[in-house]
């Protein structure tokens, strides 16, 4: 055989004899596997958190325009979780600080990671895809924390998404908000705050649970309920079916 010919032999079998060691170690060194193709859960249109054991816990978790479902996950050190992720509009970003979960949420489609906690504290989360006006509210956070290292757990304030942020902005462009404070001072009108599902008495002395029905009533017809100690001030306001449902899924939320 030419020496040449050998030489070539020889390096080819190296590089060869290179990538096995490289293999091996990132199996046996890094611990690294390769995830498997199929995933056994269902799709899901409803975040959860499914704890399986003490150390192993599995999230479906749900991105949507524009919120996180579950927004906190809480667990103690040492927790393996199982990361689930879809979409239910547009594609969406995961990203879990200090881990190795980074991850789109795709419409029809779940994608997998899994990481484990070990140390304590709060692990923030954000949707890192663009994804429309709302983009900067998707944010979440895991917090690892019991036995030796009690974290104080902030209550997450869940930020307003699709029909109730537009429902908001007509809020304010059709100037209820001038009359109807949203905070629990009544000004020219009665306050919002807590409104949904409460019961209001009325001018008439009937008492009245606040429901859809009602709130679409109250804006489409004014003056046909007047709460107890009001005046039936409210002009009627060109509002569309559309828009009183917008406006009802934001009163929801106060
Ligand atoms: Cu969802 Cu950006």
């Amino acid at each position: 055989m030419e020496s040449i010919e050998k030489k070539v032999i020889l390096i080819a079998s190296l590089f060869v004899l290179g990538m096995a060691v490289l293999l091996a170690y990132s199996i046996f060194g890094l611990n690294i596997r390769l995830p498997g193709c199929v995933t056994t859960v269902q799709p899901f249109t409803k975040g959860e958190v499914i704890k399986k054991t003490d150390t192993l816990y599995e999230v479906h978790m749900v991105a949507k325009m524009w919120a996180f479902e579950p927004l906190q996950i809480q667990v103690k050190p040492g927790t393996t979780v199982d990361f689930y992720l879809t979409s239910l509009d547009v594609n969406h970003g995961f990203d879990i600080e200090k881990t190795n979960i980074n991850l789109m949420a795709v419409p029809g489609v779940i994608n997998y990671g899994r990481f484990t906690f070990n140390e304590p504290g709060v692990y923030h989360f954000v949707c890192h895809e663009f994804c429309g006006f709302g983009h900067q509210n998707m944010a979440g956070t895991v917090v690892v924390s019991g036995g030796e290292s009690e974290i104080p757990v902030e209550p997450v304030k869940v930020p307003l998404a699709g029909l109730a942020l537009d429902g908001k902005k007509l809020f304010e462009t059709k100037g209820c908000v001038a009359c109807h404070s949203v905070e629990g001072n009544p000004g020219v009108g009665p306050a919002f705050k807590g409104l949904f599902g409460r019961k209001e008495k009325m001018s008439t002395g009937l008492v009245i649970n606040v429901d859809e029905a009602y709130i679409a009533e109250s804006i489409k017809e004014p003056s046909a309920k007047i709460v107890n100690g009001f005046q039936p001030l409210m002009p009627k306001l060109p509002v569309t079916d559309d828009e009183v449902k917008r406006i009802t899924e934001y009163l929801k939320t106060l």
